[in-house]
């Protein structure tokens, strides 16, 4: 039987990090930890190392179409597929940010949404029937994050293609450029918008890929302490690893996996204060 293939992005550090160290322990294959910085992403590897582990490095810059092509191309050339790949490469202006809201809101979105969007597309070809994708989303995710109503159903809508939910986020970023965010029904933090697309981008691509057998999943892993959160949290990268894992290597999909391993209804009502008494 062929070597199965894990691929994480954004591995270099924090929770993806903790994501690849959890896969070297459980999964039975080779597990590729990726990273933008090819410096970053091999000390990583070398920190695996000397814990015992063996992941293989490979530089990938999700927003970055040749970086994206290359590492495509290198797994084609190894004439293997990817049986679990784990989105996890995502960015956050915390409130205090001193840049300004449009460069937020454009980067943010890059990033989190149409990079992971794109990504996906490029590797999908190569991800073997049966496999995994795993995007990590987080609690701002849900869908009664948005307060418009009418954005809600729109983003909701079960119809709905790729094509017409990118437009939709294009649309948020024009928003914000006319400073109309609020005003349109968004909301203010583009990490809600962009995480809340990624769902919605899980939802559509299980039910596109299900007659592959490929299940995707999205996963909210918690208040975790990593440089996103300048190391505050409730949970360790490592601990928050072992949920995620646990979610990734289930048969189930479609779902909306949170921090507690609590499947979550996405366009329900706002789940926060049910799940843990407080917001997270
Ligand atoms: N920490 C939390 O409490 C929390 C809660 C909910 C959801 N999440 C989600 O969990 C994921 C991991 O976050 P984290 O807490 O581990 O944050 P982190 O410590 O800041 O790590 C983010 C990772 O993403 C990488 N990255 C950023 N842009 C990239 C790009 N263009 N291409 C490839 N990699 C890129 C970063 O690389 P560099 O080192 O080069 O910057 C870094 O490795 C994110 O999707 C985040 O939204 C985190």
């Amino acid at each position: 039987m062929p070597e199965k293939i894990a691929v994480v992005t954004g591995a270099n550090k924090g929770f993806g990090y903790a994501i690849v160290k959890g896969l070297c322990e459980k999964f039975i294959g080779a597990v590729y930890l990726t990273s933008r910085d090819e410096i970053r992403g091999k000390q990583a590897c070398k920190d695996l190392e000397k814990l015992g582990y063996n992941p293989i490095y490979h530089q990938l810059d999700v927003t970055d179409e040749e970086s994206v092509t290359t590492f495509c191309s290198f797994i084609r050339s190894q004439n293997k597929k990817i049986d679990l790949l784990v989105n996890n490469a995502g960015v956050l202006f915390l409130k205090d940010s001193k840049e300004p809201k449009y460069y937020q809101a454009e980067q943010t979105m890059l990033v989190n949404f149409f990079a992971l969007v794109d990504f996906t597309e490029a590797i999908l070809p190569l991800v073997n029937t049966n496999g995994t994708i795993l995007n990590i989303t987080s609690s701002s995710g849900h869908l009664s994050r948005i307060p418009s109503e009418d954005l809600r159903k729109r983003i909701g809508d079960p119809n709905l293609n790729l094509e017409g939910l990118k437009i939709l986020m294009k649309s948020y970023l024009e928003s914000v450029k006319l400073n109309r965010d609020g005003a349109d029904g968004w909301g203010d933090s583009p990490y809600v918008v962009s995480k809340v697309g990624v769902n919605a981008y899980t939802f559509m691509l299980h039910r596109r890929l299900a007659d592959k057998g490929i299940v995707v999943n999205c996963f909210h892993p918690g208040y975790v302490m990593t440089d996103m959160t300048k190391g505050v949290g409730s949970v360790t990268p490592d601990q928050a690893a072992e949920v995620a894992l646990r979610c990734a290597l289930q048969p189930r999909g479609g779902l909306y996996v949170w921090h507690n391993g609590a499947t979550v209804t996405w366009d329900g009502p706002d789940p926060r204060g049910f799940i843990d008494g407080k917001s997270v």
